[in-house]
């Protein structure tokens, strides 16, 4: 019987960084791990397209204008038939109701493309470049019923140059944004570290 743990992708779009997952999987970079399913919002999501492409369960469950709790449900319905341990939001574009959160507490993860709290919500690297900021980066953090809220568990982050246009410094936060969400899933897969208050910290 597989001990392994058994990860929980979700996505909207072209899905760099669940594939930056996958290949921290495969390469042993986030130890003894499986992505057991890769779920997506919206059918013709191009890293749904790369996860079939990897033999991996790919499934579309798109909202059909179902109410928001409706649609999470069949979305939690698969994590359970998969018996997923870690969700991790990987460019979902989508809020979670608070049942969804309140189905795995402490079991959701997702990447932000801004050093929270600053530059919560869409483009956060447009408002960071837009507002001159002179260091972004991204962070990775449990999801909690407040948008971009919860704890952290790391951030990286970059420098911004004085030739940067938006576009640049998405990209540079992006190559982070990969290295980050490898970091963070092993850290919290280790079991090595705990949430007290808003700290996420190593166990002593
Ligand atoms: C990433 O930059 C991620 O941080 C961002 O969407 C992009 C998805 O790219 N997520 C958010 O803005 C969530 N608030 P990807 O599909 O290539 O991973």
């Amino acid at each position: 019987m597989s001990t392994r743990h058994r990860l929980g992708i979700l996505l909207s779009g072209r899905g760099s960084n669940f594939l930056a997952i996958a290949d921290s999987v495969a390469a042993g970079r986030i130890p003894n791990a499986e992505i057991a399913v890769v779920i997506s919002n919206k059918a013709d999501a191009l890293g749904l397209a790369a996860a079939r492409e990897r033999g991996l369960n790919a499934l579309a469950i798109e909202a059909d204008g179902r109410k928001r709790a409706e649609h999470d449900g069949a979305i939690i319905a698969a994590l359970r038939e998969h018996r997923i341990e870690l969700i991790c939001l990987a460019g979902y574009m989508r809020l979670l109701s608070s049942g969804f959160i309140q189905a795995f507490p402490e079991r959701i993860l997702n990447i932000h493309p801004s050093l929270l709290p600053a530059f919560p919500g869409l483009d956060a690297q447009h408002q960071a470049f837009d507002y001159g900021v002179k260091v972004a980066g991204c962070t990775v953090h449990f999801v909690d019923e407040q948008l971009d809220h919860g704890v952290i568990i790391l951030q990286r982050a970059v420098a911004v140059h004085e030739a940067d246009d938006a576009h640049a410094l998405s990209a540079r936060i992006l190559a982070e944004e990969h290295i980050a969400y490898t970091e963070a899933i092993a850290r919290v897969l280790s079991g090595a570290y705990v949430i007290e208050g808003r700290r996420y910290v190593r166990k002593q």
